[in-house]
């Protein structure tokens, strides 16, 4: 949440400044703000609205200086106004600030601060920073000042930090909010996370917790909070700035949701061999232990707590291990019992959900193993767990999540096989057939994009409508959960995922020829005959009925208003073909809708605060 940016450079920095906003604005968009260093003065521009329209209303470009801050917020404390909008400055103007996180403690630092006589003009938590940090400024240079200001600070927080008096330095901070610094060729950065730099550089340093980088344009110096340097290597960055753009789709959500084929094939070719599953250092798991694990606990938030959901019904299909689902935010503040052999694993595309890395904390403290699924190298959760399966989904930057859904689904498949190979819970047979059906995954996600005229035709007929049911079973039910979140968080229409036949104890009584019911329903030899009778009892109350069946399936057709296809596949890849009518009925409904479908409303893309 809230997406900071700040350059000193040789150069002009306004337009960098802006261009980094552009690409952190899907972190928040209920304000935006930049301030620069121009002529010894503090130029300081901000209001509420998205990036373009701040940048329309004050002219950024107009903003002269060598050095910079930016963000953009998702509010948290105060109300979306222009005085809460960021960067915070003290009251005579000579230090500024952004901030995100939250600071737990700052009512009480509030009061304490007034007492000293100082003025505040905003209702947030992060305004206190400024002034804390001016009481600290007096004979000291500014990352003394801001290192002792730390040291009376609760909560998380990811800072940029100039002042007036030293205008040619940024002093960038890090604890439990993501913060990164770009190193560019006479120029240093600080943001909230890689593409926001990598038009100018793809070499970044990877702050960790307690560390303070003081950024000049021809240094990096890196402290703790003791104050005692700390030396740390640049990673070079393997995708380019074209993986961050549009590549000629008019949203982010449609380009990503194109991208699964080549999203999965990268997740699992160099995972593949021959009839195998390889996963080299990932996992971290001796084979012994792999034997030896009791109990799995999948922990996640949104979509990849959907994604955990599927993953219990593999593991505990497939691999024969006790699987459990937690959300991460409940799980954290529970005493949960960690056994002996425990395995915890975390899912999560950006790494950054405050719950889900606090609730991985707690797992890897209580004595489990520890292993996250994730999207983003060197992100905190890589860094807490024992092990990191990466997703190679490439940068996802719509708020509604699809690439990275579709190849945690992937993982969690590959892991299942590896587990169950090593436990010999299945033949060799049957692990090669599972590798022969994910290997055609790819190509046959082609034919399911090519559906895309029916599923328009279905948001257009039906995007006036009010709520919608999505039905699904067994591997298939956390999807249709997944489909209801897609169409809410983009559409703002109102929807509910079920299992199918958990229907009729309740949500049967919302059934009329106004609901809207998406149901899941591939041929297969778990559930089909099942679903057919779900799909008979929707039909009977009036409502309409789309389908998403497997090709060639003739009965379907003949129940549903609606049939949308998938190929044959084995009935856990189900779930992956399953997922992306869904990801597009979503994306056309709220396109009719005229809603914006990359930045949806009181949203932003990582959940970095609790
Ligand atoms: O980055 P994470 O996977 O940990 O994020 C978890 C959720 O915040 C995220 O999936 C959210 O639900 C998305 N908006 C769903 O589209």
């Amino acid at each position: 949440m809230c997406g900071i940016i700040g350059v000193v450079s040789g150069q002009q920095v306004h337009q960098k400044l802006l261009d980094g906003l552009l690409s952190l604005e899907y972190r928040g968009y209920d304000s935006v703000g930049m301030c620069t260093i121009d002529k010894n003065s503090l130029i300081l521009k901000k209001g509420i609205g998205k990036v373009q329209e701040v940048h329309d209303k004050h002219d950024f470009s107009r903003n002269g200086g060598k050095i910079g801050l930016a963000h953009c917020r998702w509010g948290t404390h105060g109300g979306i106004t222009d005085e809460n909008a960021h960067p915070h400055v003290n009251e005579d103007k000579t230090i500024a600030l952004v901030h995100n996180g939250i600071i737990e403690n700052y009512a009480e630092l509030k009061e304490f601060l007034a007492q000293k006589g100082h003025v505040f003009s905003s209702e947030t938590d992060s305004e206190v920073i400024v002034h804390l940090i001016e009481e600290f400024y007096k004979k000291v240079p500014l990352e003394e000042a801001t290192r002792l200001a730390l040291h009376r600070l609760e909560g998380s927080y990811a800072l940029g930090i100039l002042s007036l008096r030293e205008p040619g330095k940024l002093v960038a901070v890090r604890n439990e909010s993501p913060l990164i610094i770009g190193v560019g060729k006479g120029e240093h950065f600080l943001a909230s996370d890689v593409p926001a730099v990598l038009k100018h550089t793809n070499k970044v340093i990877y702050l960790e917790d307690k560390e303070i980088a003081v950024l000049e344009k021809g240094s990096c110096t890196i402290i703790d909070y003791d104050g005692k340097a700390k030396e740390k290597q640049a990673h070079t960055i393997d995708w380019g700035v074209e993986a961050a753009e549009k590549a000629g789709y008019g949203h982010f959500m449609l380009k990503e949701i194109h991208e699964q084929p080549q999203a999965i094939a990268e997740t699992i070719q160099e995972r593949l061999h021959g009839n195998d599953v390889v996963f080299e250092d990932e996992i971290n798991l001796s084979a012994d232990e792999m034997r030896g694990v009791k109990r799995i606990i999948l922990l996640g938030c949104g979509t990849s707590w959907h994604a955990c959901l599927a993953g219990e019904f593999m593991l505990e299909e497939l691999a024969k291990i006790p699987t459990e689902v937690e959300y991460a935010s409940e799980f954290r503040y529970r005493n949960p019992l960690i056994g002996e052999h425990t395995l915890a694993i975390a899912i999560s595309q950006s790494g950054e959900t405050a719950d889900t890395v606090a609730a991985l904390k707690e797992a890897k403290e209580k004595g489990a193993k520890t292993l996250a699924i994730c999207n983003v190298k060197g992100s905190s959760i890589t860094r807490i767990a024992d092990g990191t399966i990466y997703t190679r989904a490439g940068p996802e930057i719509g708020v509604a999540s699809t690439k990275a859904f579709t190849t945690q689904l992937a993982v969690l498949y590959l892991l299942t096989i590896a587990l169950a190979k090593e436990r010999k819970a299945l033949t060799g047979k049957q692990i090669g057939s599972m590798v022969q059906g994910i290997r055609r995954i790819p190509l046959q996600l082609q034919s399911v994009l090519a559906e895309d005229g029916e599923i328009r035709n279905c948001a257009a007929l039906y995007h006036k409508k009010t709520n919608s049911l999505y039905l699904g079973r067994g591997v298939n039910f956390p999807i249709a959960l997944e489909g209801a979140l897609k169409l809410k968080e983009v559409s703002y229409i109102h929807a509910e995922g079920y299992p199918a036949a958990e229907m009729k104890h309740g949500p049967i009584a919302l059934i009329d020829k106004e609901m809207p019911v998406v149901i899941i329903a591939p041929q297969d030899v778990y559930t089909y005959r099942k679903i057919l009778g779900n799909i008979e009892e929707v039909k009977a109350r009036g409502g309409i009925i789309i389908a998403i069946a497997t090709e060639g399936d003739r009965e379907i057709p003949k129940k549903a208003d609606h049939a949308i296809f998938i190929p044959k596949t084995l009935y856990t890849l189900s779930s992956i073909l399953a997922a992306i009518p869904l990801q597009l009925l979503a994306y056309h409904t709220a396109l009719m809708l005229g809603r914006d479908v990359d930045k949806p409303r009181n949203l932003a893309k990582s959940v970095t605060v609790e």
